[in-house]
């Protein structure tokens, strides 16, 4: 979690404005950047993610300790890795099959790398942290009480995983932290629990 209790979203579509309520809901401060400008932004963030302050892409991780990325992967060729000096960048995106890839995330898939492995490979500045990825829009709006609301945290950064888990948490989230970047890969489509409720005892085997 950020030090001083504001995150960075680049992304303002159903996952980022989603992540960006929940935010606002549990009193986290928010910057959200996307394509448009700011100003381009404002109805659709006066709908979406009121409490939301936009601002250009570039000055996502300005005076932010944690970004929080929700763009599709076929779009990342358009993001910078120099927008991302922050320290930590929490992975939100999935692999999805269909979609077509910029060729330096092909390669990078192509010789056994996880997808959060190969952002991490492109945001070099950045220690990666996947989560977050595995839990609908329409669940990040659905606070529930029972434990059958955990998400998982991997990260090859003990430090950063903690972070993250801490925004998990305050999100309304139980956070189960696996000791790799790569388990995240058991949380992407097509496995159990994607969009899926599970207990902390069940996502926890998921990650093994
Ligand atoms: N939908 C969910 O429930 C959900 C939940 C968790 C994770 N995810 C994952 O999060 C990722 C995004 O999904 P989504 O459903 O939120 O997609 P989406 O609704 O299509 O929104 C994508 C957002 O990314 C922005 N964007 C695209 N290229 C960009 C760039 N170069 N720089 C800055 N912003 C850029 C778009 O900007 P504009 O608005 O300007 O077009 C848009 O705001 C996917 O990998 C998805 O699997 C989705």
């Amino acid at each position: 979690m950020s030090s001083n209790n504001r995150i960075g979203i680049l992304g303002a579509g159903r996952a980022g404005t989603a992540i960006a309520r929940a935010a606002a809901r549990a009193g986290v401060d928010v910057q959200i950047a996307s394509t448009r400008s700011p100003s381009q932004m404002r109805y659709h963030l006066l709908q979406y993610a009121p409490h939301a302050e936009a601002v250009y892409a570039p000055q996502i991780g300005t005076g932010v300790e944690l970004v929080v990325l929700a763009v599709p992967q076929e779009d990342l060729d358009d993001v910078d890795p120099e927008w991302f000096n922050t320290r930590i960048l929490v992975d939100a995106t999935n692999r999805w099959e269909e979609e077509p890839l910029p060729e330096w995330f092909t390669a990078g898939l192509r010789s056994g790398l996880s997808s959060s492995e190969v952002i991490a490979q492109q945001f070099p500045n950045a220690q990666v942290v996947k989560a977050l990825n595995h839990i609908s829009h329409w669940a990040m709006d659905a606070p529930r009480s029972d434990d059958a609301r955990a998400a998982a945290v991997s990260s090859d950064s003990p430090e950063a995983a903690q972070e993250v888990a801490e925004l998990v948490r305050v999100l309304g989230f139980q956070p189960v932290v696996a000791d790799s970047l790569s388990a995240g890969q058991h949380t992407e489509p097509g496995t159990t629990y994607f969009n899926v409720a599970a207990t902390s005892e069940q996502l926890s085997q998921q990650l093994i």
